[in-house]
């Protein structure tokens, strides 16, 4: 596996690639890779002649800089499960590489979609990864790239901005991998201990009781109100919000007669860390 640091290194290396008939992957990560990671990656391997990781904590998207400070980093665990993998290069730049030109200055705005869940609750996160991802699209020039159902709003806005600036590009949806109690995996988890797990494993739980809730035809505030009650006997988790909502556009839905595809998205602190999750409902 190629380690690539520098831009003009990745460029350099993807040159003899860019011919009609192969295929570059691109899996956009900040690290701490588990097996979520892992599945958007096999199914960039599966599909394209050569795969590009990227691995890079990407400062304008965190809110919180005590999120940003703890967030897990580990490059040679990530380096040996790409390299297991069968991951063909792997780039990771540093903040300097990405941030030197003063893009960082730079904003987006995606509009509504940036008014509800993540968008409300963690002010300018969409256009820090809006910014990264753009740039990570011009640097590697993917012809596919590869984000998973986990952060459904991020996907949302990454389909929004592919369309908007004509990004040459497919985006493919990978689906939420789960540990075995139902969390979903996810870098942050690595700071909860067993215990906080199986805590973190309740906001799942609540969910797939507001979804049977909804399917057996009670209102939205009755399936909710359920969820909340489960959440509230446990002591340890703090919920941030919990909607039902349109899956594309994220828009809250308040009855469900929708014919477009519903998901629920929940987020939640369990001992100061915070985590998301979401659930389609069919
Ligand atoms: P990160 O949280 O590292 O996630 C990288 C990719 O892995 C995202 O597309 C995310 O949705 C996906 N992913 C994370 N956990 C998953 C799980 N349990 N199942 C399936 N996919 C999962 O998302 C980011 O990084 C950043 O915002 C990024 C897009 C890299 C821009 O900085």
């Amino acid at each position: 596996m190629k380690v690539l640091r520098s831009i003009l290194e990745m460029r350099q290396a993807l040159q003899s690639y860019r011919t009609d008939s192969s295929s570059i992957g691109l899996v956009p990560t900040m690290g701490a890779l588990h097996e979520g990671h892992l599945s958007l990656l096999s199914q960039s391997l599966q599909n394209n002649q050569v795969t590009v990781c990227s691995i890079f904590v990407n400062p304008i998207q965190f809110n919180n800089p005590e999120d940003l400070k703890k967030y897990p980093r580990d490059e040679k665990k990530d380096f040996e499960l790409l390299e297991k993998a069968g991951c063909d290069m792997v780039f990771v730049p540093s903040s300097h590489e990405m941030y030197q030109d003063d893009s960082a200055a730079i904003k987006m705005n995606f509009g509504e979609i940036e008014n509800v869940l993540e968008g409300k609750f963690r002010p300018g996160h969409f256009s820090g990864v809006g910014v990264v991802v753009s740039k990570l699209f011009n640097i590697v020039q993917p012809d596919k790239a590869y984000f998973g159902q986990k952060d459904l709003q991020q996907l949302a806005v990454i389909k929004q901005m592919v369309k908007a600036l004509n990004f040459p590009i497919e985006v493919h949806a990978v689906p939420i991998m789960r540990e075995d109690n139902g969390l979903a995996m996810s870098s942050r988890n690595q700071r909860l201990n067993e215990e906080e797990r199986e805590t973190a494993s309740v906001l799942y739980k609540s969910m797939l009781l507001m979804k049977s809730a909804l399917n057996e035809g009670s209102s939205i505030e009755t399936a909710k109100q359920k969820a909340t009650e489960m959440l509230a006997k446990n002591n340890n988790i703090d919920l941030e919000y919990m909607e039902l909502v349109d899956a594309d556009t994220m828009e809250i839905f308040e009855n469900t007669t929708s014919k477009n595809a519903l998901s629920i998205c929940a987020a939640a602190y369990i001992s100061g860390v915070r985590i998301i999750d979401n659930l389609y409902i069919h």
